[in-house]
């Protein structure tokens, strides 16, 4: 083959192999990650759906993907952990989502940061409210799947109610109250999950008593690398968060991180937008 020819196709294929690789990495189509955990507390199977961090960004006409996705795969309860309403755009996709799902499963809904910044927490919460789902604010509600009882228990995001120190640390000992209060609530024999929209308040969750902590506000650390990186940059985390989505073993607990549906002018790179399911499955 003549020397310019070969050069002539190695510049194809050379842009040819960016071109595909750049089209999976910034694609955005929705994905649902599943997980599958067991606990001897349960008899029958539970099917969990996690929606987090949607900041009011539409999925279809009327929500219409997200809406087909979930019913696909049949929840049999629905978590809300924060940020699912944004403090910049427009509610009406977030509100459109809740309200459309609030008759077919029962919900429950944590705020997250973005609740607060917005101005508008309590107004947020009482829509949410009105269309019947559950929101949690340092308290636990006792549900029934299938004949057995599961304990779902919630706090707020802590920008709710953030202040600083003598040392200028940020605190927040309303959250602390709220989550102190959960704890409390907490019965032994019941499997129970907390939704909280932080995940690098792990140290909270570690022995806590909860089986499940449900999180979301990393999302996914917004550029990955198959096997390589899970998450560059996450706030409240910082580079390489530790804890930008998946599963995390916290011994007596289980810690499960949504990526979850945000999509913003910053691009998602091989992290595209996840509904999560967890089926937890009855052990011996
Ligand atoms: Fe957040």
């Amino acid at each position: 083959m003549e020397p310019q020819k070969k050069k002539f196709i190695s510049y194809v294929v050379l842009i040819v192999a960016i071109v595909a690789l750049l089209t999976v990495a910034l694609w955005n189509g929705l994905v649902v990650k599943s997980y599958v955990l067991s606990s001897k507390k349960l008899t029958d199977p539970v099917r969990l759906l996690i929606l987090s961090d949607l900041h009011s960004s539409m999925n279809g006409k009327n929500q219409s993907l997200l809406l087909a996705k979930i019913r696909e795969l049949k929840p049999d309860l629905v978590f809300l952990v924060g940020d699912v309403v944004d403090d910049k755009r427009p509610q009406e996709g977030a509100l459109q989502l809740l309200e459309a799902i609030a008759p077919e499963y029962p919900c429950f809904y944590v705020t997250g940061n973005h609740e607060f910044w917005s101005g508008r927490a309590d107004n947020i919460k009482n829509t949410i409210r009105s269309y019947g789902i559950e929101v949690l604010e340092g308290n636990c509600e006792t549900v029934t799947v299938g004949g057995q009882r599961i304990q779902v228990c919630g706090v707020d995001d802590p920008d709710g109610f953030e202040q600083e120190n003598f040392f200028g640390q940020e605190i927040s000992p309303e959250w602390d109250e709220q989550f102190e209060r959960c704890k409390k609530q907490l019965n032994t024999d019941t499997f129970s999950i907390l939704l909280s929209h932080r995940p690098e308040r792990v140290s909270y969750y570690d022995g806590s008593g909860f089986d499940l902590v449900v999180s979301g506000h990393a999302h996914g650390g917004q550029i990955r690398v198959p096997w390589l990186l899970n998450g560059l940059y996450a706030p409240n985390q910082g580079f390489l968060p530790k804890y930008a989505g998946g599963v995390y073993d916290l011994g007596s607990s289980t810690m499960i991180v949504s990526r979850g549906l945000a999509k913003s002018f910053i691009p998602r790179i091989f992290n595209p937008p996840e509904i999560v399911l967890v089926s937890v499955e009855p052990r011996e």
